[in-house]
């Protein structure tokens, strides 16, 4: 297991590239507006190197619009982005890439009649080695193939064949799927938005031991989840939104769901009477 970590991380290219406070990431003071709407009032948003933050908040709270201006797709009214310490500010979904960040959305972006390996690699095909071949761009499905399987197998991923289209395969094997997808381009950082709410317990159990794997490859996760007790099982920390706002952070040891309801709700937890 842990030589199999060492070389996801391998062929993740992964490096910590922290700041020395061992931030990988920093949202500041966020906010962002639709029109009459304050989306985000305030939001923050802080992980660190090989951490697993769950972010939480009721419906509407902010998290996917937070996440959105995380992975460039929507830009903030204000307040400040950092990766690594250094200030960013992104354009468009490429920019966050480009700075290693991978966000799967709950939709999973996939192309349903494409293979597993072909939407893996969409966009970025590898091309067959030689002058000619190159010239007329011909892929290289086999060394593709290979790959996808490598990060697979090293995820712990049980997926019939890379080669059959996706809508063949369950909500767990796309998960699956998309998160590989982080790993062989290498994003250091991956935002997961509600990655087990479509899915039944079996499969919500086998994308947590990926998401795991993923985490012990030293990758960084924020996950968005409304399920406090799956978090509690797997998060290192939590941070709590409410009505645009970051209301709190609490590491999972010292916190209890309870405490993290009632930060959600706003309503203090009653005392026992
Ligand atoms: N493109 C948009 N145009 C107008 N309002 C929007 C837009 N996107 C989000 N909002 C509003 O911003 C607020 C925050 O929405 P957001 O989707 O970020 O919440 P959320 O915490 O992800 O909720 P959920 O748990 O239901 O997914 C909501 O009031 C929502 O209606
Ligand atoms: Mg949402």
């Amino acid at each position: 297991m842990a030589k199999d970590l060492a070389g996801l991380a391998q062929i993740a290219g992964i490096q910590s590239g922290a700041t020395e406070s061992g931030l990988v990431l920093q949202a500041v003071g966020i906010q962002k507006r639709f029109g009459a709407v304050a989306a985000l009032a305030g939001a923050s948003l802080e992980l660190r190197q090989g951490e697993l933050m769950g972010l939480v908040g009721d419906n509407g709270a902010g998290k996917s619009t937070l996440i959105k201006m995380i992975a460039g797709s929507i830009s903030p009214d204000e307040g400040s982005l950092l990766i690594r310490g250094e200030p960013v500010h992104f354009r468009r979904p490429a920019d966050a890439l480009a700075s290693g960040i991978e966000t799967v959305y709950q939709d999973l972006s996939l192309v349903e009649p494409l293979s597993g390996t072909a939407n893996i690699f969409l966009g970025r095909e590898l091309l067959r080695s030689g002058v000619a071949s190159r010239l007329l761009r011909l892929i290289d499905k086999q060394r593709m193939r290979a790959r996808v399987h490598d990060v697979l197998s090293d995820l712990g991923a049980r997926i019939p064949s890379v080669d059959s289209p996706v809508f063949e395969l369950s909500g767990g094997q796309r998960q699956a799927l998309a998160i590989a997808r982080a790993v062989l381009f290498g994003r250091n950082i991956v935002i997961l938005d509600e990655p087990t709410a479509a899915l039944g317990v079996r499969e919500t159990a086998h994308v947590l031991e990926i998401i795991g794997r993923l985490k012990s490859s030293g990758c960084s996760v924020v996950m968005v989840s409304h399920n406090i007790e799956q978090l509690m099982g797997c998060a290192d920390r939590v941070t709590v939104m409410r009505l645009g706002l970051t209301v709190g952070v609490r590491t999972i040891a010292d916190t209890t769901p309870e405490e993290i309801i009632s930060m959600i709700t706003g309503v203090s937890g009653s005392p026992s009477e």
